[in-house]
């Protein structure tokens, strides 16, 4: 009940008129106090009807995603403006969810992260309201009905891989109190139309902790196949279990494979478990996806295998914080990894250059 007396005052401070609600704001948590003015600079208070007519009733063709919560739609408002509206399916955990997303996400501005437009709270019934992007999700260009190799090639692919990078370390080192994405996966991708990625989904974020090195989680959740050894067997969770799922999505970007897959053949069904060989004996040719043919920058390519060995790691310390990982190339051209691991990168370059002779 508590956590409905927050909902409604926490709709009620971004009513515009005021919702004749009052009564139910009386018991403020602390939490919330001071929040309005954060939102109402950001986002907007939508109506059930207003969202209603932009989707032409949730009709079904313009259902865009279903996500393990949620049902995701296209609309428009009457000024022309795209939208997608997340609708969370009812559940104690729906609540939840929207009330962090909201949270969190109105506190984080950076071009590879989804901005949330507003939200709408009516008669139990919890909307998100995001901007439109066009090209769906990361996993619908990879894997799904929207996999077109000509137009996913190797640039956006590295284009995406730079972005997501960019969002990660934006979250994990830009605020006084770091955020955990804890569901980094290629469905919470997001592509515009010019295949700049936005990093989405903030249903299981998390305030990273400031006094301890980890956090125990009691409801590990997030994807098969995206899950750090740590947080799966233990619920251990800090940035690394992002790091980790940042390098099983480099892996997809690379291979076109999915975390995983139950069609392959014994030994190959985890993407990482396949994969790991591969990456310490420096067979890359093996790794890419054959879809891309010779069609790719070599050293991009190289820069992405060793952020992808790096991040993968079973051990949370060996894996590099974000503002490390390599695919993000500094003002010189050269990479902040590249100075630390320039042994490895060596070994990756020679390997290559005897393969060519
Ligand atoms: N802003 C958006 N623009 C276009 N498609 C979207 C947008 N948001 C979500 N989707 C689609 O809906 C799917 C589910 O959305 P998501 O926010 O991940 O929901 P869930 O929390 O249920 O996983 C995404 O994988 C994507 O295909
Ligand atoms: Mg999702």
């Amino acid at each position: 009940m508590e956590k409905v007396a927050q909902l409604f005052h926490l709709a009620e401070t971004l009513t515009f008129p005021p919702s004749p609600d009052h009564s139910k704001s009386k018991n403020l948590p602390k939490e919330l106090e001071g929040l309005h003015e954060k939102y109402s600079a950001t986002c907007r208070l939508f109506n059930y009807q207003e969202l209603l007519a932009a989707t032409s009733n949730f009709l079904a063709e313009n259902l865009v995603g279903k996500g393990g919560s949620s049902q995701v739609y296209k609309g428009c408002l009457p000024d022309g403006q795209e939208l997608a509206v997340k609708i969370l399916k009812p559940s104690e955990d729906a609540l939840k969810e929207f009330v962090l997303e909201i949270e969190i996400i109105t506190t984080l501005h950076h071009k590879n992260i989804i901005s949330l437009l507003g939200f709408c709270f009516e008669d139990n019934k919890f909307l998100l309201v995001y901007d439109f992007l066009s090209r769906g999700s990361l996993e619908e260009n990879l894997h799904g009905n929207r996999k077109d190799p000509l137009a996913f090639g190797w640039s956006e692919r590295y284009k995406v891989a730079v972005g997501v990078a960019e969002a990660l370390d934006h979250l994990h080192s830009e605020y006084a109190q770091p955020v955990i994405h804890r569901d980094v996966k290629s469905s919470n991708i997001l592509l515009s139309d010019d295949f700049e990625p936005q990093l989405s989904d903030f249903g299981l974020a998390k305030w990273a902790p400031t006094s301890s090195s980890h956090i125990i989680c009691t409801d590990v959740a997030g994807t098969f196949g995206y899950l750090a050894p740590e947080y799966f067997m233990y619920g251990k969770v800090n940035n690394k279990i992002d790091v980790y799922a940042y390098g099983v999505v480099l892996l997809e970007l690379l291979s076109g494979r999915k975390p995983i897959s139950n069609d392959l053949p014994k030994g190959q069904e985890s993407l990482v478990i396949w994969a790991k060989p591969i990456l310490n004996n420096g067979k890359v040719s093996q790794l890419l996806d054959p879809s891309l043919g010779d069609d790719y920058d070599h050293d991009q390519m190289e820069r992405m295998v060793l952020a992808a060995t790096l991040c993968v790691k079973r051990s949370p310390r060996a894996r590099p914080q974000m503002n490390l990982v390599n695919v993000l190339p500094v003002a010189d051209g050269k990479s902040l990894i590249d100075g630390l691991n320039q042994g490895l990168l060596n070994r990756l370059t020679v390997y290559s250059r005897l393969r060519r002779q």
